[in-house]
């Protein structure tokens, strides 16, 4: 049988590059390698934790979906489905809280930023993110998860939660691995020392952006007083961004990149960034109009993907309720 993959994005705006390289992109690429039984989700729920309008929630979740279908997720190939819309979800992650020690939470980085971020709203699902974010992997034997690398300590977290559990019940539940791409984090391009985040949407690209937004924001993005198109980490931490975002699209590597442009200077390279960001991304922003245009069919993909979703997590949370006693 094939190993189980699934992952899930917060439904919370528009998605960016570093999204997509760090996560979509890759979730195409590991559905399309047909090794794996794939499980792709929109984790609304987690976005609840955020400040929101409950009248643009409903758009940002097809907005999402159709992001994930332009980008090629498939649902013949792939379970795609709503995390609110699987009530077991729900439940397993309760059960966790009642085995997850405070001060593991109390430790998470994105808890700590995210106080600071939205000081006005530091609410307990922004605490207990991880524990939600766990079950839902393990409540659908997830033995891969590919996400960006800051999700890696939840990832830490939900993999001891999962084996303090199986010691205390009974083996029950996989423990998940992470699984990283080539861009596991994109930094910001105002800010190459931060990490690309739509909570910094100058130094971000919207995969939806307009080709002149685009151009505008590579054109104007932090370099350094060099000339040399050349990939240095500690010396030139913003060419570097680019060229990592150069040599993803382009599927080449630094190098080979660095060849390219030998002798020439950052403006020609940023122009040849911004073209072919958009070229790239043309397709995927004619693709995801069309699916938003008809969102009875995106829903219709959903219901399918539910379906499949809540049987397999229905048959888990009985088992789980068995090992702990309940009646
Ligand atoms: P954001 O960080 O913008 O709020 P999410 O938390 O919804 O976005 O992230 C969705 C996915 O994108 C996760 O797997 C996350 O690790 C990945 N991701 C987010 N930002 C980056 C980045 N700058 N570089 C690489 N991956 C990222
Ligand atoms: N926490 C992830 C993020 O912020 C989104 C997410 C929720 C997720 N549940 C998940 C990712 C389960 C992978 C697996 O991006």
């Amino acid at each position: 049988m094939k190993p189980n993959l699934l992952s899930g994005i917060q439904p919370t705006g528009r998605l960016h590059l570093g999204n997509y390289l760090g996560a979509l992109d890759n979730f195409v690429k590991l559905q399309n390698s047909g090794r794996y039984n794939c499980f792709f989700f929109i984790a609304d729920l987690h976005s609840l934790t955020e400040d929101f309008k409950p009248k643009d929630k409903s758009k940002q979740i097809l907005s999402l979906l159709a992001d994930y279908l332009a980008a090629g997720l498939n649902p013949k190939k792939s379970t795609i489905f709503i995390q609110s819309h699987i009530p077991a979800n729900s439940e397993l992650a309760w059960i966790l809280n009642t085995i997850t020690p405070f001060g593991e939470l109390s430790r998470m980085t994105q808890f700590k930023d995210k106080s600071k971020d939205q000081a006005s709203n530091i609410n307990i699902g922004l605490f207990s993110y991880p524990i939600l974010m766990t079950a839902d992997v393990i409540l659908y034997d997830a033995n891969f998860v590919p996400v960006g690398e800051d999700q890696i300590q939840h990832l830490e977290l939900s993999r001891t939660l999962t084996r303090k559990f199986n010691k205390r019940f009974g083996k029950t539940f996989i423990e998940p691995q992470p699984l990283l791409t080539e861009v596991p984090r994109l930094m910001s391009l105002n800010n190459p020392d931060k990490k690309m985040s739509k909570s910094q949407p100058q130094g971000c690209i919207f995969v939806d952006d307009s080709p002149a937004t685009i151009k505008k924001k590579i054109m104007t993005a932090t370099t350094d007083s060099g000339i040399e198109v050349k990939y240095d980490l500690k010396k030139k931490a913003g060419i570097s961004n680019l060229i990592t975002i150069y040599a993803a699209l382009s599927e080449k590597n630094i190098k080979g990149v660095e060849k390219e442009f030998k002798g020439e200077n950052y403006s020609v390279f940023k122009k040849s960034l911004a073209n072919l960001i958009n070229q790239h991304f043309s397709d995927h922003r004619k693709k995801k109009k069309q699916l938003l245009a008809s969102p009875s069919k995106l829903k219709r993909i959903t219901n399918q993907g539910d379906k499949k979703a809540n049987k397999i997590a229905n048959a888990k949370i009985n088992k789980v309720k068995d090992q702990l006693g309940l009646l």
